[in-house]
Formats: C-alpha cells, structure tokens, sequence
C-alpha cells in the first residue's frame, strides 16, 4: 500500500466532486478521468479504519458482479482513501426508488443471498454483547445528553402515550431469545437503499459497513427494513416528518421484501428482522443526536413507535 505524507491528504490534485448525499459520513469524493474512464476516489480523514475495513471488504469481494472494482488505496497516518469507477449515470436506489422495476430489486434480493456464505451460530454471548452495546448502551448514552426528557419517563408522540424507553428496552431485552435463532453469514452490513447503485437496471453495492457483532441475514435485511419502512433516509434529512411515516401507504417493494423473507426465513426470521430494524434504529441515535437537529427527536420516537408494535406483535 502506498503511503501519502502525513497531514496533506492524498486526494490534492485531484477535482472534488459533491454527490450531493444527505447521510453524510464526512467522507470526500474526487474524479480522476482516465482512458478507460472516469474514477471516484473516496477519502475519509481521522479515524482511517471503518474506511480501510471497507476497502478491504470490496476487494475480497471482487469477483462477484455487483460489487464495484476497487483498486489504488493510499495510506497515511490520518487519511485513506480508494478508488472505483464512477457511474456517471447511476443514482442510488433511494434516489430513484420509483424508477426501480421488481426485476431489480429481485437481483438486489438475488444478489443478498449470493453474497450470504453461513458461517457459525449466532452463540448467546454474543446476543448478550449486541443487546448490551448496540441498544441499551446506545439508548442511555442519548438521555445522558438530553436532560429535558428522561428515560423512566412515559412518552407522548403525536397525542398518543407510549411506555418509557427503559421499560420498553428491558422488555426488548426479556425476548431475545428470538435472536438465537440464525448463522453468522458474509453480509455487506448496511445496505440501505442509499448504498445500492442502480446503474443500467442492476445494482451495484457500495459503502459496506463490517462493524456488526452479529452478521446474519437478518440484520442485512434490516437495513432494507430502515429504507423501507422507516424512511431512514428522508427523515435524516428533514424532507420528511414522523407523522408523515406513519401515514404513508405501505411500499410494494417492503410487501415484496416482507413476503420473500417469509417464504425464505419464515415467520420467524421476519420477527427477527423486525427486532434487528429496532436495534439498527437504535445504534445510529447518539449519532443522530450530536449531527441532526430535530430530525433526531423524530427517530427517536420512530424507535418508540416501532418497538411498541413490535412487542404487540411478538404478543399476538
Ligand atoms: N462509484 C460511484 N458512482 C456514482 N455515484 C456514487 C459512487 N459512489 C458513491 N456514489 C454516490 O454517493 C453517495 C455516497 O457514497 P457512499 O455511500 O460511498 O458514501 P458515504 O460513506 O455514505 O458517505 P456520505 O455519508 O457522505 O454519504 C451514494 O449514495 C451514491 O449516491
Ligand atoms: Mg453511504
């Protein structure tokens, strides 16, 4: 791996270009025109490792055609960066979700479960690990922060009354026994509708996230869950507001996502991708909290909301 001076980046020469994202993860963007065409460099600056995790990921992930050929990382002590080709005309799925045809997103469905190799057996340590770190942690974590809402206290959204966070999180927790259920598998892990390019009517996955203590399919299938049934990315952005999400029809693409889990993973596997929805929800609040404004308040009643249907339907 190359190594670029310290502190000066490794992109200097190049052009920047704005892809104009709303879930920014403050990474940056640059074209290089070549022969063969134009590419993207992706950088991130600081903490260089999730960015490095994701290279590496896309490079051993090559041979398989809708992962995007990577080459040319350069390393320094604060920066990484990488290369790919840059798809002039693609946009991602969320972008253009109603220009999707069911051919395309069955190849993205298609696509999950060719990429799926089952690994080992979600053990209970690390259910244990997960619900600790990635819900419990992450939910106190924000009420330390905020002081004009308490996590003991009951919740009014939209004028109706919800059980508190710690009651809602300790029932949570009394079902995991509904994660035991499932294998670890090689999972791209965070393919929202914002990292799938659609490029030519086939998707393209990007931006892999390997930084989840569980890997099943189910928390692949979550990710979609978010785009899906939550508006994970319009509501990060403010374009939509909470009593909006819970107003909109259901999607035909999370009916059809619903029903081939089902046929694929069963009931159960689709209450397991609820409870993984509710954790992903959870995990990316603190980070909401510090770079969102209000939009913040509205994810965390969506996980709320979200929870308390999910724990009627665990009861049914
Ligand atoms: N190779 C590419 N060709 C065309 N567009 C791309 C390419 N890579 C990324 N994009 C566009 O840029 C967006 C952000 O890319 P990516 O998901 O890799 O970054 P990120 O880590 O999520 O950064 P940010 O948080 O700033 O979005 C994608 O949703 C897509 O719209
Ligand atoms: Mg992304």
């Amino acid at each position: 791996m190359s190594q670029a001076p310290i502190n000066q980046g490794n992109s200097k020469n190049l052009k920047p270009i704005d892809l104009k994202v709303g879930n920014c993860s403050g990474a940056k963007f640059y074209i290089r025109e070549t022969n063969s065409g134009p590419l993207l460099r992706k950088e991130f600056k600081g903490n260089i490792k999730k960015l490095k995790d994701q290279f590496q990921w896309l490079e051993e992930h090559g041979e398989f055609p809708f992962i995007p050929k990577v080459s040319n990382p350069i390393e320094s002590l604060d920066s990484f960066s990488y290369e790919m080709p840059y798809y002039e005309k693609a946009k991602n799925a969320h972008e253009c979700l109603d220009e999707i045809n069911d051919k395309t997103f069955s190849q993205i469905l298609e696509s999950i479960e060719s990429l799926k190799k089952e690994k080992d057996e979600v053990t209970v340590d690390e259910i244990n690990y997960y619900l600790k770190h990635k819900l419990d942690k992450k939910l106190r974590q924000c009420f330390q922060n905020q002081k004009s809402r308490k996590i003991t206290d009951n919740n009014i959204i939209l004028g109706k009354e919800y059980p508190s966070i710690a009651e809602l999180t300790q029932e949570l927790n009394s079902h995991r026994n509904i994660l035991k259920y499932g294998k670890n598998s090689e999972i791209h892990g965070d393919l929202t509708l914002e990292n799938i390019l659609i490029e030519s009517g086939k998707p393209l996955f990007i931006d892999p996230n390997g930084e989840n203590t569980i890997s099943t399919i189910e928390v692949e299938l979550a990710k979609l869950f978010q785009s899906l049934n939550s508006s994970y990315e319009d509501l990060s952005i403010g374009k939509i507001k909470l009593e909006e999400v819970l107003s909109l029809n259901e999607h035909h693409f999370f009916t059809q996502l619903k029903e081939y889990i089902r046929s694929n993973y069963g009931d159960s596997g689709l209450l397991r991708v609820y409870f993984h929805e509710l954790i992903h929800l959870a995990r990316l609040l603190p980070y909401k909290q510090i770079n969102l404004g209000h939009q913040y308040h509205d994810f965390l009643d969506l996980f709320i909301i979200r929870s308390n249907q999910f724990l009627k339907m665990v009861k049914e």
